[in-house]
């Protein structure tokens, strides 16, 4: 029977529908203008179905053989920028088989969807784009900690105060704080690796919600696939987007980390402390002010956390309303991956050029110790003689009161000053006055010292290779 519905016969879904679509709907309904990323996951997921299909004879060899290359020819228009999107192209999936039925013929072309359904192959799609891609990001954070450990190794030696609550505690090595920030990448990666194991799993051969009637070989497709396991159940297969929100979060978490990276490089550039100097190509000048050189790349890096965490609380509120199995709302869980993703590619690769080309000013950190940071050293000075911490911390708290008192620095407290606090203080206690010795002490796993310093580069490459 001829049609008489332009133009809503022509889509994929127009057989039942009579009326036209409002065209603001139209443009409503449609996500072609971001999913066309996925492309490629979409191709190649056609293709393994039509391979499929032709297990179970569902189409010939021939036929199969004809949607292989037609859909090729798509990939390659893709790949060269010259695949045009048309009016009614509602999705890349849409769109691709439009495609494919120009070039190879709608006969053949129509038969590719045979069992399968958008639900399906939707999220079949989107797992793959996030595994490949999520791949990438694997490296990129590779490459940070790299740069970490790298310079972790080089400045070993730099001393400088180690803070809390942002006020001086006790000095630290410099490697330490670095590798501190290192440790939550690793923490990231190790997320990153395992989300990207557990979103590994196919839906496709679950149909649009109820399975897939043709008896198709879903092991088959998971190994032309890539994936490890099968998911399932049907239902599960189309709604479940767990991978979304676990990658959403990770993106979150991460630049949580950033974040906290940026602040504490903002906090050491200014000129107050002065510990570090941001390398010209990640500052920029004020229109107002001549001396100015402000860290835009930091503040930026820590901006942008926001946005991430805003797309993640976005695609949550819209997941949690969502029925069993395939619901539209769903189409909403790719911009906010694309846009995490993105910034996610951009501020870990910023975060690698700042922290490799920043200078620091060993001489800054150093005057910035004070002897009052080695309160603590005179505390447990007291505990190797054999008296209690609980006095020893009193007791050294007299000694910071003395000489505060005296408007001296403890170092100048005459032996006498601290025979009168304890009788167990004797000549050696000037040896407590060194701020390289006060971090050599703390030399147990995951201390300050050279040693346990070195442990952590070497486990951090170990991680890396
Ligand atoms: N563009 C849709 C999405 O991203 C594809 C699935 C459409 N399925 C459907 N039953 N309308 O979710």
């Amino acid at each position: 029977m001829a049609s008489t519905q332009e133009p809503a016969a022509r889509k994929l879904w127009g057989g039942r529908f009579s009326g036209k679509t409002d065209p603001l709907m139209e443009k409503f309904n449609a996500s072609i203008s971001f999913d066309s990323r996925f492309y490629r996951a979409d191709i190649v997921g056609s293709q393994a179905y039509a391979k499929a299909l032709a297990l179970k004879k569902i189409i010939t060899e021939e036929e199969a053989a004809k949607l292989h290359d037609g859909l090729d020819s798509v990939l390659a228009e893709w790949e060269s920028n010259s695949f045009q999107i048309k009016d009614g192209d509602e999705d890349i999936h849409t769109a691709n088989e439009r495609r494919l039925g120009e070039i190879i013929g709608s006969h053949v072309a129509g038969k590719l969807h045979t069992g399968r359904s958008r639900n399906d192959q939707v999220a079949t799609d989107f797992r793959i784009w996030v595994r490949e891609e999520g791949r990438k990001l694997v490296v990129v954070l590779k490459e940070l900690i790299d740069a970490a450990v790298v310079r972790a190794e080089n400045e070993i030696d730099v001393i400088m105060p180690g803070y809390t609550h942002l006020q001086r505690a006790q000095p630290i090595r410099w490697s330490h704080l670095i590798l501190s920030h290192a440790w939550s990448w690793h923490a990231d990666c190790q997320r990153l690796e395992q989300l990207l194991d557990r979103l590994n799993q196919l839906p496709l051969g679950s149909g649009a919600l109820a399975g897939n009637p043709f008896q198709i070989d879903r092991d088959f497709l998971a190994k032309e696939l890539g994936f490890d396991r099968l998911m399932p159940n049907s239902l599960y297969a189309v709604s479940d987007r767990d991978f979304v929100a676990e990658f959403l979060f990770w993106a979150s978490l991460t630049m949580v980390h950033i974040s906290r990276f940026a602040e504490d490089m903002i906090v050491y550039s200014t000129s107050e402390f002065g510990f570090i100097q941001l390398a010209d190509a990640y500052s920029t000048g004020s229109s107002l002010m001549p001396q100015k050189k402000n860290p835009d790349s930091l503040e930026l890096l820590r901006g942008k956390s926001g946005r991430v965490f805003g797309g993640m609380s976005g695609f949550m509120m819209t997941y949690k309303g969502t029925p069993s199995t395939y619901n539209k709302d769903l189409q909403e869980d790719k911009e906010p991956v694309f846009d995490a993703y993105d910034t996610l590619m951009g501020s870990l690769q910023i975060t690698t050029g700042v922290l490799s080309t920043l200078k620091i000013r060993p001489e800054k950190m150093l005057a910035s110790l004070s002897i009052d940071m080695l309160a603590t050293d005179l505390a447990e000075y007291l505990v190797r003689k054999g008296v209690p911490f609980r006095e020893t911390h009193h007791i050294s708290g007299e000694a910071v009161r003395l000489a505060e008192g005296r408007s001296c620095s403890m170092a100048d407290l005459k032996l006498e000053d601290f025979k009168k606090l304890h009788p167990a203080f004797e000549e050696d206690v000037v040896k407590v006055w060194n701020f390289e010795q006060s971090i050599e002490n703390r030399s147990t796993p995951g201390g300050t010292s050279r040693i346990t310093v070195k442990a952590q580069i070497d486990s951090l490459k170990a991680f890396l290779q």
